[in-house]
């Protein structure tokens, strides 16, 4: 076979194996494939005819490169055409083709992997062996490109409810962010003066609020995945029936999930904490782990609770700057919060309580 038709068929598969590379790639995040054997098998042989592409045409491609730059550059040009320069390639191609194989292989081998301690009869804290665990190598990140995952939905939605617009929350002018974080503090004490509708619709919109076109909200994410959902448990908000409430994110409303008085529930949950009884409203904030595990793996513990922790600090200091106070709770009955709110506490679990309530 002549040198110029194996490049002809060489190229006509790069092609074709990039081109079907590239459609199922798309055809796995549509459907949300885990592991789509044909996108990977695509992927390395594109990878392979490239590797011997540029075996068999490096010093061309380097020379042709070389040229431009020169030419770029404006300066004088050499007096051997390109084409003149090009010699065919032999061993001396293959050899380093070779090596670069070789040696991108022992580099991907050597690179700091994940630090996967066993466990140990040192530590009883999965908190520590977790967090040893979950530090990430080079080769990890490199991995994390190709490990598809299953994303689920972006919103949870409970369409058979009943739907509450909430009132927009813009233009509310309060306390400066520097007053409000000079002066916010956990807040137990309550008076029995209920929330106003639009009060409660300036903390869910300083907790989630969309603010950007894209979808991007008021609180950062890891990836825009936002693992977080709102559930407003609603004592005495102005206009609302008390019971359970979901924050539909995308419309900026509320759905009614169970109507009745749950303060001695929460409390009970909350291991008798008995502040969150005389709040207008408590926020659990739940965790749906998948939405960010498909992409960040054992990297997700880590980042859920983060976000938590900023959603819970908005919530604090849109509470401080309307007057209202909060308090955040961290101790409670797992399993007591989740039958509550009707979650199974592994896909989707409470992972953080925030009170808030008039002073
Ligand atoms: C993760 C976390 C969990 C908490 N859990 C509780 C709780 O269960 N009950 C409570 O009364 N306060 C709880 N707090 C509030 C802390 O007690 C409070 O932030 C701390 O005493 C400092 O006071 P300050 O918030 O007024 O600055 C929690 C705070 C955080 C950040």
């Amino acid at each position: 076979m002549r040198r110029k038709d194996l490049d002809y068929i060489l190229i006509t598969a790069m092609l074709l194996s990039g081109a079907y590379a590239t459609l199922s790639g798309l055809v796995a995040d549509l459907f949300g494939f885990p592991q789509f054997f044909l996108h990977r098998y695509a992927g390395y042989l594109c990878a392979a005819l490239t590797l011997v592409h540029f075996t068999l045409n490096g010093r061309r491609i380097t020379l042709y490169l070389r040229h431009r730059w020169r030419k770029a550059e404006q300066t004088p040009r050499t007096s051997t055409p390109v084409r003149e320069q090009v010699r065919p390639s032999g061993r001396r191609q293959f050899l380093i083709g070779g090596a670069a194989a070789a040696v991108g292989f022992i580099v991907g081998r050597a690179l700091p992997a994940r630090v996967r301690p066993q466990p140990s009869l040192d530590t009883t804290d999965l908190g520590e062996l977790y967090h040893q665990w979950s530090k990430p190598g080079y080769s990890h990140i490199l991995g994390v490109v190709s490990d598809w995952g299953e994303r689920p939905e972006q919103y949870r939605a409970y369409p058979e409810t009943q739907k509450i617009t909430l009132p927009d929350p813009r233009g509310y002018r309060g306390l400066s962010l520097e007053e409000a974080i000079g002066t916010r503090r956990s807040i137990r004490n309550y008076t029995t003066v209920g929330l106003s509708l639009e009060e409660l619709s300036r903390l869910l919109y300083a907790a989630q609020g969309i603010t950007a076109r894209q979808g991007l909200r008021a609180s950062p994410s890891a990836g825009a995945l936002y693992p977080i959902e709102l559930y407003p448990v609603v004592h005495n908000v102005a206009g609302l029936e008390p019971g359970l409430y979901h924050y539909a994110v995308r419309e900026h409303a509320l759905e009614l999930l169970r109507q009745g008085d749950l303060r001695a529930a929460v409390v009970k949950a909350s291991l008798g904490q008995g502040f969150l009884g005389q709040a207008g409203v408590c926020f659990a904030l739940t965790a749906l782990f998948q939405r960010t595990r498909w992409r960040y793996r054992e990297r997700t513990y880590r980042y859920v609770l983060l976000e938590a922790g900023h959603i819970g600090q908005n919530l604090y200091l849109a509470a401080t700057s309307m007057g209202l106070g909060a308090c955040a709770i961290g101790a409670f009955l797992d399993d007591e919060w989740n039958n509550l709110l009707q979650v199974d506490g592994v896909t989707e679990a409470v992972v953080y309580v925030i009170s808030v309530g008039s002073t």
